[in-house]
C-alpha cells in the first residue's frame, strides 16, 4: 500500500484560525435525536448503577482564582500519559501504540517550577523546559480568552504528523485527533478527582502558538489545547 503522507499536512493548515467568530446558541438547529428514526421503538434503559454524571461530574471551570497548583498534582496529571515500562503501554489508547503526542506544560503558576514552556518527557516522567516566561501577548494568541489571565498552566497537546504518518499515512489525523480527544478527557477527570479545575480549548491561532512554540509545521501540529487552576469559588 502506498501511503499518502501530505494531505493532512494541507488540511491542518487550511482549516488554521486566525481570528475566532460566535454563532448563537439560539442560531444552531439542534437536531432531534430521533432525526431520520420516526417509527422505531424505543426501549427505557435501567438506572445506570453509578450516577456517572453527579459522580465523574466534570465541568468546564474557566474562572480561576490564579493561585499555584502542586507539583504533585500536575505530576499527577501528567501521568496521564505516563509510558508504563512493563506493559508498554498509557492510560490512553493509541493506534499502533504510537503515541504520536507531545504535551507542552506553560507554566504559570506552579509550585516550585519557573515560569515557562517545557516539554513532558512520557519515558523519565521529567519536564525539559524549553522556554523561558510567560508572556502577556499569549492573550492574542487564545483571542483574549480570560481564562490566559487566571490560570496556572496551559498544556499545548501536539500531534507528530511525521510519527503518525509514517504508519497510517493521512488517516494518522484522524487517530492523532481521537487520540488528543482520550487524552485531555483522562486529563479533566483526573483533575476533578484532584479539584484542579480545566476546561479545553480549541479556539487559538495556530500559526502564531506553532511559532511561538518553534514547532516545525510540517511535522508537529498543535491540535488542543487545556487550560488548569484552582477554581475561583
Ligand atoms: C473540541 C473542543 C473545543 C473547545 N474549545 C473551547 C474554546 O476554545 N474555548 C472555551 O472556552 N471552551 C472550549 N471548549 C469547551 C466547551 O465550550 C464546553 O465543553 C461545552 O460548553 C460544554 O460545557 P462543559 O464542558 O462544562 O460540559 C471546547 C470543547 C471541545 C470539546
Amino acid at each position: 500500500m502506498n501511503l499518502k503522507r501530505d494531505s493532512c499536512v494541507t488540511f491542518h493548515w487550511s482549516t488554521a484560525i486566525t481570528r475566532i467568530s460566535y454563532v448563537s446558541r439560539e442560531n444552531i438547529m439542534r437536531a432531534k435525536i430521533d432525526d431520520g428514526y420516526p417509527d422505531v421503538s424505543s426501549i427505557e434503559m435501567p438506572q445506570p448503577s453509578k450516577e456517572i454524571n453527579t459522580q465523574l461530574g466534570r465541568r468546564s471551570v474557566r474562572e480561576f482564582n490564579g493561585e499555584p497548583i502542586s507539583l504533585i498534582n500536575l505530576s499527577t496529571l501528567l501521568a496521564c500519559y505516563q509510558h508504563n515500562p512493563s506493559s508498554g503501554r498509557r492510560v490512553v489508547p493509541s493506534a499502533g501504540a504510537l503515541y504520536p503526542l507531545r504535551i507542552y506544560v506553560h507554566v504559570k503558576s506552579v509550585d516550585s517550577l519557573s515560569q515557562g514552556v517545557y516539554m513532558y518527557d512520557p519515558y523519565s516522567h521529567e519536564l525539559l523546559k524549553i522556554l523561558e516566561g510567560f508572556e502577556s501577548d499569549l492573550k492574542e494568541v487564545f483571542f483574549h480568552a480570560p481564562m490566559v489571565e487566571t490560570c496556572s498552566v496551559i498544556l499545548y497537546i501536539t500531534l507528530r504528523l511525521d510519527k503518525v504518518t509514517l504508519k497510517y499515512g493521512d488517516r494518522g489525523y484522524r487517530y492523532g485527533l481521537m487520540e488528543a480527544g482520550h487524552l485531555a478527557q483522562s486529563i479533566s477527570l483526573v483533575a476533578k478527582e484532584i479539584n484542579v479545575g480545566t476546561v479545553v480549548c480549541g479556539g487559538f491561532n495556530d500559526l502564531k502558538l506553532g511559532g511561538y512554540l518553534n514547532l516545525d509545521p510540517t511535522k508537529e501540529v498543535v491540535i488542543y489545547s487545556m487550560f488548569l487552576g484552582l477554581e475561583d469559588n
